[in-house]
């Protein structure tokens, strides 16, 4: 962690850094095959975090896959679902496995502002195959969805090899999902509304997460 900064406090940087050279006058060029020598000559405007400045993209995925969390996101997409985007930035900041789309492979990228680059995505046809991709890789399917059954997400306990599965604006998730999760669960609400925004409940999902088996020491 840089000098100075705490747990997710970064410094100021607003359009990212300029050449190595601007900002750390006289101080030798890092050497490590994970820098790229474009960025080091141009400067890194990406939204990074400060740790990874000036690196190849192909290095920052690879570290992130060397501490991903056993937790996979998979949202289903039948129709047209404009929330992905969010849930890829927020699995991305998670160091979440694997997103998992599931239905169209076409989705709006722009929420993503382009953490895709450094997840790992898949694509699914249909529910049945990300069912399987589940059993096969000795992961439990939460569904996650407030319908007749579901239980409250605020006490329920989470497994730890764990795949979240999210419903779309309008149907929710499919009953062929829900019949092959483990369960169902629910975020309590208060108000009016008969639900909340798709990528607002996979963000609280995940935090629950990652509040039940995360280790807090490797957050940055
Ligand atoms: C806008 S909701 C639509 C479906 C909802 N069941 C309904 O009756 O209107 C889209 C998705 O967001 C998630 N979601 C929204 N509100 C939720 C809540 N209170 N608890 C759990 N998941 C929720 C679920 O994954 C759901 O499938």
């Amino acid at each position: 962690m840089a000098e100075g900064s705490g747990p997710t406090e970064w410094f100021p940087h607003p359009v990212g850094v300029g050449p190595w050279e601007v900002e750390n006058p006289g101080v030798p060029r890092p050497t490590g095959e994970e820098y790229d020598p474009d960025l080091l000559d141009d400067g890194d405007r990406r939204n990074v975090v400060d740790a990874y400045r000036w690196w190849r993209t192909e290095a920052i995925i690879a570290d992130i896959d060397t501490r991903r969390h056993a937790l996979h996101i998979a949202i289903e997409n039948f129709e047209n679902d404009s929330n992905i985007g969010t849930v890829v930035r927020t699995a991305n900041a998670f160091a979440v496995d694997t997103v998992h789309i599931v239905g169209r492979k076409r989705w709006n990228r722009r929420g993503a502002m382009v953490t895709d680059r450094y997840q790992h995505l898949e694509h699914h046809p249909d529910t049945g195959s990300v069912m399987a991709y589940a059993a096969a890789h000795d992961l439990t399917v939460v569904a996650v969805d407030n319908t007749p059954g579901s239980v409250p997400l605020e006490t329920a306990e989470l497994p730890e090899r764990c795949l979240l599965l999210f419903g779309q604006e309008g149907p929710g998730v499919t009953a062929e999902a829900q019949a092959g999760a483990s369960m169902t669960v629910s975020i309590a609400q208060f108000g009016s509304t008969r639900s909340i925004n798709a990528g607002v409940a996979a963000g609280i999902a995940m935090h629950a997460w990652i509040r039940q088996h995360a280790d807090l020491e490797n957050a940055w």
